[in-house]
C-alpha cells in the first residue's frame, strides 16, 4: 500500500522545479497526477517521462493567472477522473530584487495575478467538487519570504503571506467537509526560479544565500516534494491550517547578511 494510492492530484506549474518534483513523488506514491503549466511542450514531455516509468500522468495546459484556464483544468479533471483529491497550488513567478517604489504597476499586477489570484482561482474552482466528493487536500506553496524579510521582495512576500492567511482561513471554514488546507514554506531550493534570481542579483548572491541557511546548503526540490506527499497523505489526516517550513533553518536566523548590502564596485 502506497501513501497516495487511488488519489487524483492536480499540480500547477508542474513542468519543472518543485512542481515536477511533487508530481513525480506523488506518482511514485500511487497517485494519478495531472501536471499543468504554461510550458506546453515541456509539460507534455515530463508527463510522458512519468508514463514511461509506468505512472499514470497527464498534462493539461493552464495559465494560472487566467480564471477560465483554472476552472477548465479542474472541470476537465473531474470529468475525466471523477474528482480531485489533491490540489497543489505551486505555479509562481519571482519578480523582485528592487525597492517596492521602483516596481511598475504592470509588474505588481503580473506578480499578484500569477502568485496570488491563482490560489483564489484554484480554491474557488476545486472546493465545490471536494465538498461534493466528501473531502480533499489543498496544498499551496508559500515561502520563507512570507515569514522574514529580504531587501527588494515586498510584493512577492506579500503574496506569499496572503496565501498563508487564506489557507488558515479555509482550513477553519472547510474542515467540516473533510477538506484539509495547508501551506509549505521552502527556503531557497535549487530550481530554475532560483537560477533566475541568481542571474538577476549576481553570482555572489549564491554563496550568501547558502550562508543564510543554518543547514549549510540550499534545498532540493525532492525535499519539498516529500513534505507535500506527507501533507497530502492520510498520515497527515489531523493536520490542517499549518505552514510547514522546509527551509534548512533559514527562518530561525536573523537574515541580515552584511555582504548582501555592500555597495558594488563601480
Ligand atoms: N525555488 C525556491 O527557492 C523557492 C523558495 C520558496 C518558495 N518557492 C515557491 O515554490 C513554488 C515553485 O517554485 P520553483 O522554484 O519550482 O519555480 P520554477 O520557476 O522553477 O517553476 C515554476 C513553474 O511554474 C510555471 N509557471 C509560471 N507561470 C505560470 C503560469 N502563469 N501558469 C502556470 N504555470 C506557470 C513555470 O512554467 C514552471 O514550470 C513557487 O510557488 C515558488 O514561489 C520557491
Amino acid at each position: 500500500m502506497k501513501r497516495l494510492d487511488e488519489k487524483i492530484a492536480v499540480i500547477t506549474g508542474g513542468a519543472e522545479g518543485i512542481g515536477f518534483a511533487i508530481a513525480r513523488k506523488m506518482a511514485i506514491e500511487g497517485a494519478t497526477v495531472i501536471l499543468s503549466d504554461i510550458q506546453k511542450r515541456k509539460g507534455e514531455m515530463m508527463a510522458q517521462s512519468l508514463r514511461d516509468c509506468g505512472y499514470p500522468a497527464v498534462f493539461h495546459y493552464c495559465d494560472v493567472a487566467k480564471y477560465r484556464d483554472v476552472t477548465d483544468l479542474i472541470n476537465t479533471v473531474v470529468k475525466q477522473f471523477g474528482r480531485v483529491d489533491i490540489l497543489v497550488n505551486n505555479a509562481a513567478i519571482s519578480i523582485g530584487g528592487m525597492p517596492i517604489y521602483e516596481m511598475t504597476l504592470e509588474e505588481w499586477d503580473k506578480l499578484i495575478s500569477v502568485n496570488l489570484n491563482s490560489v483564489f482561482y484554484g480554491c474557488k474552482s476545486v472546493l465545490p467538487h471536494m465538498i461534493a466528493s466528501g473531502g480533499g487536500v489543498i496544498i499551496s506553496l508559500a515561502s520563507a519570504q512570507g515569514h522574514i524579510g529580504l531587501d527588494g521582495w515586498t510584493a512577492y512576500a506579500g503574496a506569499k503571506g496572503a496565501i498563508m492567511s487564506m489557507s488558515r482561513q479555509m482550513a477553519v471554514e472547510f474542515g467540516i467537509h473533510n477538506i484539509r488546507v495547508n501551506t509549505i514554506s521552502p527556503g531557497t531550493i535549487d530550481t530554475p526560479m532560483n537560477k533566475q534570481v541568481i542571474d538577476q542579483l549576481g553570482s555572489h548572491y549564491a554563496d550568501t544565500d547558502i550562508k543564510m541557511h543554518p543547514i549549510g546548503r540550499i534545498g532540493k526540490p525532492e525535499e519539498v516534494a516529500e513534505a507535500a506527499v506527507y501533507l497530502a497523505s492520510d498520515l497527515a489526516g489531523f493536520t490542517t491550517g499549518i505552514d510547514l517550513k522546509v527551509d534548512g533553518g533559514l527562518t530561525c536566523t536573523p537574515r541580515f547578511v552584511p555582504e548582501l548590502f555592500e555597495p558594488k564596485a563601480e
